[in-house]
C-alpha cells in the first residue's frame, strides 16, 4: 500500500484565520481525499505557529497570556478548519511538548554536527516577516520590506547560526534534477537562481527574555528563531513509531509567500540532520508546491486596506450555496498555479450556475429521472452507440488522474465537469426522451447505461471536492463503498468502464444544487 504524507503551513495565531489559511488547507485536503481515494495510507497535517514575537505583543494588547491567546486562535483555526469539512489526521500546535521535544533534539544534533555555530549578525530584518532579508534583496526593495512596505530595520545580534552557505551545490542538484520537485517551473528557476546568487548562514536563535519560544538546549537565553521552530513542526508530527513510515513528506503545500523557507531553508536543515548515525530516514521532501495569492479587485489582501475575505464573510456563501458548491469555487477559481486570482463574489454565483445547477445537478437528474421514469430506475445493460462519449469520457478520466496526481486539483476538477457537459451533449444528440417506442427499449436502456456510468466515473473525481453531495450520489448509484477503499478495490479499479452493473437500482433523488436567485449573499 503507498503512503501519501502532505502538510500546510502552520498558521500564525496572532490572527483569526481568513480565506488565504482556508484555501492552503482546502487544496491539501481535495488532494489527501483524492488519495485517501486511490487507498494510499494518507497524512495530512496542519497546525498553528505560535511562538511569534507578534503572539506576545497581541497577547499583551488583548490582556491575555501569551498561552491563552495562542490557544484561543489556536481553536478558532481548528474549528474553522472542521466546519469546512477540512479533514485533517493531525493538528500540531508549536507550543506542545512533543513539538518542544523534537525541536530541542534537533537543534542539539545541530550543535554537535558544527552545523549550528555561535556567531554575530547584523543585517536587514523584516520585522512584518520575522526574517532577515540580503544586502541585495535589501537594495532591489528600497529597504522597504516586500510584504508590508514597512521599513527594514538593521538589526545586529549574537545568534546561534545554520550553515546554509555548505549547502548550495547539494540543494541546486536536488531541485535541479527534481529530487525534490519544487513547483509550478517559474518558481523552481527563481528558487535555483537566488541561491546561486549566494547563500548567507541563517540565525537560528535570538537572545530573548521572554519565556515565550523554545530554548537552544543549555542556552537559556538563546530562544530558538521562529521560521526553524515551525518548519520543524513536519517533523514532530510524525517521528514516532506509529507514523515514522509517512516520512519523507510527499508535498509540502505552501503559498508563494514562504517558498524560500521550504525549498531552501528546510531541505538543507534536513541533508545537515541526515548526516548523523540513526538518522538516516530523514530525507528531503519530494515536493513543494507553492500556490499563487488571493487578492480583491486586484488589490492584495490586507489589514490595513480592510479587505479580507474573512470568515464570516466565507460563512455567508456557505450559508447561500451550500459547503460543497463554496469548496468548488475556492478550488476551480483560486490561485493554485503560480498566478494570482481575484476573488470577485459575483463568479462564486455564475460557477454555481455554470458548473453545478445546469451541470452536474442537472445531468444527474435529468439521467436519474429517465431512469426511474423508463426502467423503474433499474440500469440496463450497455450498448455501443455511434455518438457514445464513452472513449472521450475515459480520456477525461486519464486527464483527471494525471492533473491530480500533478497536484492540479483544479484541472481535475475540470476534466471532471468536462465528463459531465459530454454527458449533456450526448443526450441531446441521442435523445433518449424520443425513444419511447418499444423497439427501441434496448437503445434506449444502453444510452442511460452510458449517461449514469459516464456520470459515476464523474463523481469520482468531483468527490474530493464535493464529498457531501457526491457522497449522496454514490448511495443514489448503489456506490457507498467507494468511502471505504480498500488495497484492491479503489479509484484504480472504479476507473474502469462498466463499473455500474445492469440490474442495479439507482434512486432518483431531490436536485443536488437548488437555482438560486442572482442577487449576492
Ligand atoms: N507561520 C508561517 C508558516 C510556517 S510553516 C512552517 C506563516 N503563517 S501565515 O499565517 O502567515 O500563513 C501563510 C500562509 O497562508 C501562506 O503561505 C498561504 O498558504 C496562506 N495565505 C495567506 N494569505 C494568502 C492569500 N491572500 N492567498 C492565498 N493564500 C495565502 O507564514
Amino acid at each position: 500500500m503507498s503512503r501519501f504524507y502532505i502538510s500546510t503551513p502552520i498558521y500564525y495565531v496572532n490572527d483569526r484565520p481568513h480565506i488565504g489559511h482556508v484555501y492552503t488547507t482546502l487544496i491539501a485536503d481535495v488532494i489527501a481525499r483524492y488519495h485517501r481515494l486511490k487507498g494510499d495510507d494518507t497524512f495530512l497535517l496542519t497546525g498553528t505557529d505560535e511562538h511569534s514575537n507578534k503572539v506576545i505583543e497581541k497577547a499583551n494588547e488583548n490582556g491575555m497570556s501569551a498561552e491563552a491567546w495562542s490557544k484561543q486562535n489556536a481553536d478558532a483555526f481548528k474549528s474553522c478548519f472542521q466546519s469546512l469539512g477540512l479533514a485533517f489526521d493531525d493538528f500540531i500546535r508549536t507550543s506542545e511538548q512533543r513539538h518542544k521535544d523534537e525541536v530541542r533534539l534537533r537543534v542539539s544534533q545541530l550543535l554537535e554536527s558544527g552545523d549550528v555555530y555561535l556567531g554575530e549578525y547584523e543585517g536587514w530584518y523584516d520585522e512584518g516577516q520575522e526574517e532577515y532579508v540580503t544586502q541585495t534583496a535589501a537594495e532591489e526593495s528600497n529597504f522597504l520590506s516586500p510584504i508590508n512596505k514597512r521599513p527594514l530595520v538593521r538589526r545586529r545580534e549574537q545568534n546561534y547560526f545554520f550553515r546554509l552557505s555548505a549547502y548550495a551545490d547539494a540543494l541546486i542538484e536536488l531541485i535541479e534534477s527534481d529530487a525534490m520537485r519544487v513547483q509550478p517551473p517559474g518558481r523552481k528557476q527563481e528558487m535555483l537562481a537566488r541561491i546561486r546568487d549566494g547563500l548567507n548562514d541563517v540565525p537560528v536563535s535570538r537572545i530573548s527574555d521572554e519565556s515565550w519560544g523554545i530554548q537552544v538546549p543549555g542556552q537559556e537565553r538563546h530562544v530558538i528563531y521562529v521560521w526553524i521552530d515551525a518548519l520543524l513542526n513536519y517533523l514532530s508530527a510524525v517521528d514516532t513509531d506509529g507514523r515514522r513510515h509517512y516520512w519523507p513528506a510527499d508535498v509540502h503545500l505552501v503559498g508563494k509567500d514562504i517558498l524560500w523557507f521550504h525549498a531552501v531553508i528546510w531541505p538543507a536543515l534536513l541533508l545537515a540532520l541526515r548526516k548523523r548515525p540513526g538518522n538516516e530516514w530523514i530525507a528531503p521532501p519530494t515536493r513543494v508546491h507553492a500556490h499563487g495569492f488571493w487578492i480583491r479587485e486586484g488589490e492584495k489582501m490586507s489589514k490595513s486596506m480592510g479587505n479580507f475575505v474573512d470568515l464570516e464573510e466565507i460563512d455567508g456563501y456557505v450559508a447561500k450555496y451550500g459547503l460543497d458548491a463554496m469548496r468548488l469555487f475556492l478550488v476551480v477559481a483560486g490561485p493554485l498555479g503560480a498566478a494570482d486570482a481575484d476573488f470577485a463574489r459575483e463568479r462564486i454565483h455564475e460557477t454555481y450556475n455554470t458548473n453545478l445547477v445546469n451541470t452536474v445537478g442537472n445531468s444527474v437528474s435529468r439521467t436519474t429521472t429517465m431512469l426511474d421514469k423508463y426502467f423503474e430506475g433499474v440500469v440496463q445493460a450497455p450498448l455501443e452507440h455511434v455518438a457514445s462519449p464513452k472513449q472521450a469520457v475515459l480520456d477525461l478520466v486519464q486527464q483527471a488522474r494525471r492533473a491530480a496526481d500533478d497536484l492540479a486539483v483544479d484541472r481535475m476538477t475540470q476534466a471532471a465537469v468536462a465528463i459531465v457537459r459530454e454527458v449533456d451533449l450526448f443526450i441531446q444528440t441521442a435523445q433518449p426522451f424520443k425513444m419511447t417506442a418499444p423497439e427501441q427499449r434496448d437503445a434506449l436502456g444502453g444510452v442511460l447505461y452510458t449517461c449514469i456510468e459516464s456520470l459515476r466515473l464523474a463523481s469520482l473525481f468531483l468527490w474530493p471536492v464535493m464529498p457531501e453531495k457526491m457522497g449522496e450520489v454514490w448511495t443514489r448509484i448503489g456506490c457507498a463503498h467507494y468511502l471505504a477503499p480498500t488495497a484492491e478495490q479503489n479509484l484504480d479499479a472504479w476507473c474502469a468502464w462498466g463499473g455500474i452493473a445492469p440490474g442495479t437500482k439507482i434512486e432518483k433523488g431531490e436536485g443536488l444544487f437548488p437555482r438560486l436567485p442572482a442577487e449576492i449573499a
